[in-house]
C-alpha cells in the first residue's frame, strides 16, 4: 500500500492504559528453542509456506549443521528505474498488471484502452500478497497455480490512453470506468509454469485461471453470517455479498486453499448520514468514496444496485431496502478454493473485522487447535490471534485435487474458535485477551454489555472488534502489517512498519481524534504514548517484533530489528550503509530444514533518512544465527550487521512485497507494486530508458547456476 491509499487519521480513539517506555526494564530470557521439531508434522506440498522440502539437503534428520550461511554480497543501495539483485542471479518479469488470462482479453499494448471486458480478463492491477498452489509433487517447482492480490489502482496507469480518469475528484463517474476500477481490484488465480530453457511464463487460457473482483458474489460464515448486522436489500438473508477490496497481504491454510485479507476497504464507501460507530471506528468516508464509485449509481446501465451500495447511507425502511449494512459484509478474512473454479469466495468471518493486513496460520500440532494470526494495519491499532475449536487432523492437510472439499474444511476449523487480542508487557511477557461476549473488560463489566450489546451476541463483538479490542486493554502497535511463524518453533515475525502518531510523552496523555480532551481514568489518544514493543516517538522506520506462545493466553516476546538511517542517533539496531531500512512490511520465514532458515524482509518506506540513499529493497537474514541481547536490546545489534543483509532493490516510487519461493528454493518469488516508470521488458533488472506506462508485476528471482537461492 502507497501512501496514496494510506488513511493517516487514527481511529482508535480508546481509552487503553497505556504502557511506559520501559524498554530497558524488558528481562533477558533463556534463549529460543531452535531446531531438532520434527518436520514431519509439516505438510509435504500444497500451502508451499508449509513445506515442499523434498530436495532440500537438510532432509535428513541427522546431526545438528552448522548456519546456513547467506552467499551473496549485500548489495549497495540504489535509485533506478530497474530491480538490482546479487551478481550471479537473473530477475524476470512475470504476469505484469494487464496479461491477458484468456482469449477474451487482447495481448497487452502500451497503448491499450482497459474496459471492464478487458480487465476481468486480465491480470488485476497493484500486485501485492501472493501464494503458489502446487498441481502434484513432482512438478510442484516447475508448474503451480499462482494466487495473487490486486490490492489498489493508479488510476493514472489505468487510464493513461485517454489522458486519466474522468472527474476523479468530483462530479459523476462514467459507469464503464467504475466497472474497469472494480475490476482492476481483487485476486488473480493464474498458472505459471518453468520452461526448459529456466524461463517462467503463465499459461494463457488455462482452466484454473480466475479472477475474482469487488463484484464477485461471496458468501458469508461464521457467527455473522445470516445476522442482522448483515441483512442487505441484495441478501435480505445476510448471506452473501459482492466483492473483496484492497486485498494487502494474504495468507494460506494448511489444506491447501488461499486467504486474502480486506484492508483499506473502508474507503470505497460513503455515508452521507450519521455512521454507525463501527463505520465511525474504522473511517469510513463520509464525503466522497476514494474512487467516487458511488457516483455512477442511476445510471440507465446500472444492475441489481451493482454501484448504489457503496452508498450505505440508510434511504430505506429497513436494511433490506438499502445498503446500511453493507460495510458489515467487509473487513474479514476471505478464503478461496484456487483449485475448483466453480466455488465461491467464503468470508470467514470469526477471525474478526478489522483493516486486514493478512493472516498466518502458526505451528501446526496434531490434536491442537489450529491457529492463525492476523494484524489491523492502521496506527496504534492491535494484533490478533483466532484460535479454532476443532484441533488439528493431518488427514486434513494438502486436499489437494478435484475430490476434497477444502472449503467445508475451512468451515470446520476457521468458522468456530475464539478471537483474541494481545496485549504486551514492558517486562516481555504478554497475554491473548479473549474477545467473547462474556469477557471482563478492563474496567470489569462484561465485554457484550460494555459494547451496548445484547448478551451472548458474538456477531455483534466481531462487527465491533476494533472497540472490542479497546475496552479489554489491549496495546496499541506501530501498524502491524505482515507477520510470518517458524514452521519448526512456532516463533512468529510481525512487522510494525512506522508510526507518525507515537508521541514521546510517557503519560496518561489525552487526546481525541479531533485534540480535545478526555477526562476520567484510562487514556484515549489521536497519538498513543510509546511503550515498550513500540519505543520510539515519531516512529518513520518501524520495527519487526517477534513472539512466541507460552500457554493458551500467554506469549514472550521481544523486538527482533528496530529499521533506520546508518546515521540516525535512534539506530537501536545498529544498522549501516549495507543494510540500512525503513518501513518494514513483506515478511516470509523461509524454512530449509533442521530448524533454519531465512528470514525475508521487504519494505514500503517513506522515510527520507533511508529513501534519500536507496529505493525500497528485500533483505534476508538467518535468525539461527543471532542470538537475543541481555537487557531486552534488540536481537539485531551492532556486533550482527554481517548477518542482515540488502539481497535486491526495485524500481523507483515501488513498493517491494508479496513473497514466497519453490519448494526446491531455485526461483524466489517477489512483487513490484507501484513502480513510476517499469518494466520495460522480460528483463526486470534493465533500467527503463524513456517513458513506460508502469504496470505492477511479480518478478522471478533465480540464480543463474540454477542453485537454491540466498545460500
Ligand atoms: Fe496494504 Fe498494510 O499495506
Ligand atoms: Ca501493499
Ligand atoms: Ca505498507
Ligand atoms: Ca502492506
Amino acid at each position: 500500500m502507497s501512501k496514496e491509499i494510506e488513511d493517516p487519521r487514527v481511529h482508535n480513539d480508546s481509552r487503553n492504559e497505556p504502557f511506559s517506555s520501559v524498554l530497558d526494564k524488558h528481562v533477558s530470557r533463556r534463549g529460543i528453542m531452535q531446531g531438532g521439531l520434527g518436520l514431519a508434522a509439516l505438510s509435504v506440498f500444497g500451502g508451499f509456506g508449509l513445506g515442499g522440502l523434498s530436495g532440500l539437503a537438510s532432509a535428513d534428520s541427522g546431526a545438528a549443521k552448522s548456519p546456513l550461511s547467506l552467499a551473496f554480497e549485500s548489495l549497495r543501495g540504489s535509485r533506478t528505474d530497474a530491480v538490482v539483485v546479487p551478481e550471479g542471479y537473473t530477475a524476470q518479469v512475470l504476469i505484469p498488471w494487464g496479461t491477458p488470462l484468456n482469449a477474451q482479453a487482447p495481448a497487452w499494448r502500451d497503448d491499450l484502452a482497459i474496459t471492464p471486458a478487458v480487465q476481468a480478463n486480465s491480470v488485476g492491477m497493484h500486485h501485492d500478497g501472493m501464494h503458489a498452489f502446487a498441481l502434484d509433487e513432482a512438478s510442484a517447482s516447475r508448474d503451480f497455480l499462482l494466487a495473487l492480490n490486486n490490492e489498489y489502482i493508479d488510476q493514472k496507469a489505468l487510464w493513461a490512453p485517454q489522458g486519466g480518469p474522468t472527474n476523479a475528484e468530483e462530479g459523476q463517474r462514467p459507469a464503464d470506468e467504475v466497472r474497469t476500477e472494480i475490476n482492476a481490484h481483487g485476486i488473480t488465480i493464474v498458472r505459471v509454469r518453468k520452461g526448459s530453457d529456466g524461463r517462467w511464463q503463465h499459461v494463457a487460457d488455462d482452466a484454473y485461471n480466475r479472477r475474482f473482483t469487488s463484484a464477485t458474489p461471496m458468501r458469508l460464515a461464521g457467527p455473522v453470517a445470516g445476522s442482522a448486522y448483515v441483512r442487505t436489500r441484495y441478501s435480505p438473508e445476510g448471506s452473501h455479498t459482492r466483492g473483496t477490496n484492497n486485498n494487502c497481504a494474504n495468507g494460506y491454510t494448511p489444506w491447501g486453499t488461499y486467504l486474502t485479507c480486506e484492508e483499506n476497504w473502508p474507503e470505497v464507501f460513503v455515508n452521507h448520514g450519521e455512521r454507525t460507530r463501527d463505520d465511525a471506528r474504522l473511517g469510513l468516508p463520509t464525503e466522497r468514496g476514494r474512487y467516487g464509485w458511488e457516483t455512477a449509481a442511476g445510471d440507465a446501465s446500472e444492475r441489481a444496485d451493482e454501484f448504489a451500495r457503496f452508498d450505505v447511507t440508510p434511504r430505506g425502511d429497513a436494511p433490506t431496502d438499502d445498503y446500511r449494512n453493507e460495510t458489515r459484509t467487509f473487513g474479514y478474512i476471505v478464503e478461496i478454493d484456487p483449485y475448483d473454479g466453480s466455488a465461491q469466495a467464503v468470508k470467514r468471518t470469526a477471525l474478526g473485522r478489522f483493516r486486514h493486513e493478512g493472516c498466518w496460520p502458526g505451528k501446526l500440532v496434531e490434536g491442537q487447535p489450529v491457529v492463525f494470526y492476523s494484524g489491523h494495519d492502521s496506527r496504534n491499532e492491535y494484533i490478533y490471534k483466532f484460535v479454532s475449536d476443532a484441533v488439528w487432523d493431518p488427514a486434513d492437510a494438502n486436499r489437494v485435487g478435484a475430490d476434497y472439499d477444502r472449503l467445508a474444511i475451512g468451515a470446520k476449523y476457521m468458522d468456530q474458535g475464539t478471537l483474541y487480542v494481545a496485549r504486551f508487557d514492558a517486562d516481555g511477557s504478554g497475554e491473548w485477551l479473549a474477545l467473547t461476549p462474556d469477557a471482563e473488560t478492563a474496567d470489569g463489566e462484561r465485554l457484550d454489555a460494555a459494547l451496548g450489546l445484547e448478551r451472548g451476541d458474538l456477531a455483534g463483538v466481531i462487527v465491533h472488534t476494533c472497540d472490542a479490542a479497546d475496552l479489554l486493554g489491549a496495546t496499541p502497535m506501530d501498524r502491524p502489517e505482515w507477520g510470518t511463524v517458524d514452521p519448526a518453533t512456532g516463533e512468529v515475525y510481525m512487522t510494525l512498519t512506522n508510526n507518525s502518531k507515537r508521541s514521546a510523552e510517557d503519560t496518561a496523555a489525552t487526546f481525541t481524534n479531533d485534540g480535545s480532551a478526555i477526562d476520567g481514568p484510562g487514556v484515549g489518544y489521536a497519538t498513543a504514548p510509546t511503550n515498550a514493543p513500540n519505543p520510539r516517538a515519531d516512529n518513520q522506520a518501524g520495527q519487526v517484533i517477534r513472539w512466541r506462545d507460552t500457554g493458551a493466553s500467554a506469549f514472550e516476546w521481544e523486538i527482533f530489528v528496530f529499521g533506520a538511517a546508518a546515521d540516525d542517533a535512534d539506530n537501536l539496531s545498529g544498522l549501516t550503509e549495507a543494510n540500512q531500512f525503513a518501513s518494514p512490511d513483506g515478511l516470509w520465514f523461509d524454512e530449509r530444514g533442521d530448524g533454519q532458515g531465512i528470514l525475508w524482509i521487504q519494505t514500503d518506506n517513506g522515510y527520507e533518512g533511508v529513501s534519500e540513499h536507496t529505493n525500497d529493497q528485500l533483505l534476508a537474514v538467518v535468525p539461527a544465527s543471532v542470538s537475543r541481547k541481555p537487557g531486552g536490546a534488540a536481537v539485531i545489534g551492532a556486533a550482527d550487521q554481517a548477518q542482515l543483509k540488502r539481497f535486491a532493490v526495485g524500481p523507483n516510487d515501488c513498493e517491494v512485497t508479496g513473497i514466497f519461493a519453490t519448494p526446491d528454493r531455485t526461483a524466489l518469488f517477489i512483487n513490484i507494486q507501484h513502480p513510476g516508470n517499469w518494466p520495460s521488458g522480460d528483463d526486470a533488472t534493465a533500467a527503463t530508458s524513456g517513458t513506460v506506462r508502469p504496470r505492477a508485476s511479480t518478478v522471478v528471482i533465480q540464480k543463474a547456476d540454477g542453485g537454491q537461492v540466498g545460500v
